[in-house]
Order: C-alpha cells, then sequence, then structure tokens
C-alpha cells in the first residue's frame, strides 16, 4: 500500500506497517476503518459510566483509550512507539515524559491552574509533543481533551467543525500552525481554534 503523508503527520516505520491487522489493500480502506474504530472509541469513552468512574488522567486510561480508537485496525495501538518520529521526544523518554504529564494535569486540576477549557488544550498539545504511539497521536489527543471536558465541564470543543483533521486543507494548516505556535509557548491561537474560531490567520 502506498502511504502519503500530508503536513503534521508522522510516517509509520517498516515494522510498525507490518502490524496492519486486517488485510486491507487501500489507503482508502484503511482511512474508513481507522475511522469506524475510532467512532467507536468514542462512544465509548463517551458513555456515562465510562466519564464517571474512569480516571482519565491516568497511564492506563490514556493507553486504553489509543487501543480502543485503534486495537482492529493496528497491533501497536495502545503500546509506546519504539522509534523516533520527526515529531516527539527521543522515544525512550516518552514514558517518563508522559508520567511528568500526568502529575502536571493532576496539580493544574487540584489548583485550579487553568480553566477546564485551557487545562484539556493544553494536555492535548503536551500529549502531541511527547507523541505516545507510532501513529494517531492527533487524534488520539483530540479525544483525550474532548473527554475532559465531558467529564470535567468546560466549553465544548469543536476544533473548527473538523475534530478528524485529517485533510490537507486550509483548517488543518491553521490546525499545525497554531500548534507551533503552542510550541514556542503561546497558547491563544490553538486555544482559539480549538474552541471553534474559523478565519484566525
Ligand atoms: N509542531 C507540532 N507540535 C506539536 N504537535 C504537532 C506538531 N505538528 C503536528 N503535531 C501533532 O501531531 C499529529 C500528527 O501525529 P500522528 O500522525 O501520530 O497523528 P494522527 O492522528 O495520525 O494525525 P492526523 O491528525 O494527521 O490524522 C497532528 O495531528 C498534530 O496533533
Ligand atoms: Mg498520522
Amino acid at each position: 500500500m502506498k502511504y502519503d503523508y500530508i503536513i503534521g503527520q508522522t510516517p509509520l516505520d517498516e515494522n510498525e506497517k507490518c502490524d496492519l491487522i486486517p488485510s486491507v489493500i487501500t489507503r482508502k480502506d484503511l482511512d474508513q476503518l481507522e475511522q469506524e474504530n475510532i467512532i467507536e472509541a468514542r462512544e465509548w469513552a463517551m458513555r456515562s459510566s465510562i466519564l464517571a468512574n474512569q480516571n482519565v488522567f491516568s497511564e492506563i486510561f490514556i493507553l486504553n483509550l489509543h487501543k480502543r480508537m485503534y486495537g482492529h485496525v493496528w497491533k501497536w495501538a495502545g503500546k509506546y512507539r519504539k522509534s523516533n518520529k520527526n515529531i516527539g521526544v527521543d522515544y525512550y523518554m516518552v514514558r517518563t515524559e508522559f508520567h511528568q504529564l500526568l502529575s502536571d494535569a493532576i496539580y493544574w486540576m487540584q489548583h485550579k491552574t487553568y480553566s477546564m477549557t485551557e487545562l484539556a488544550i493544553i494536555f492535548h498539545h503536551r500529549l502531541v509533543k511527547i507523541h505516545l504511539f507510532p501513529n494517531g497521536n492527533g487524534r488520539h489527543a483530540r479525544l483525550c481533551a474532548d473527554v475532559i471536558i465531558a467529564k470535567y465541564g468546560g466549553k465544548k470543543l469543536t476544533w473548527v467543525g473538523h475534530s478528524s483533521l485529517i485533510k490537507p486543507d486550509a483548517i488543518r494548516k491553521q490546525y499545525i500552525a497554531s500548534l507551533r505556535e503552542a510550541d514556542q509557548g503561546n497558547y491563544d491561537l490553538l486555544i482559539a481554534f480549538a474552541k471553534g474560531k474559523d478565519g484566525l490567520f
């Protein structure tokens, strides 16, 4: 299968490509299967019993959510990546950095450092910046943010109405540009984008 990558995506290495579970023939089929798997995971995560009982800021929940999003499609779903990517920390630092993020998030919650909306968006950015998995990090981190807001309240995020954000269009360019601003410590654009304000650039 030919893998085309668009701006701000992480290419798979040859080992990771071999971990495809279904015998998918085209990229379109793969996108479709991933999308169906993600819809199932979103429905699971948004159930009121799950929201009430799961500890969102835990390693178990965050890894399990990725497994539920991609587990029908990829063997590495829910597992930390084992190679370096064009985005993210060195692979051997992933777990340590992730644990640091979880304790930061718990601290922010306890001390009300941010509004819930800001906390969810900053958590999403820190997750993609660490880049836990071989692929699917963006969609996973956006769902994590949506789950945080569904559980704790805050303004529902729309990601400018494009939570899949998989097409290489102007909206995606805005998203990537606002992440790059966030990399420099300026979250204004990303917060505006996630809350749904289009036409920021
Ligand atoms: N400069 C950056 N800083 C932080 N995060 C970034 C940056 N560029 C891209 N990203 C994030 O990395 C994600 C791409 O990683 P990956 O391909 O693993 O996720 P994905 O869910 O498959 O991506 P996509 O959103 O492209 O479908 C983007 O969606 C975005 O969230
Ligand atoms: Mg990707």
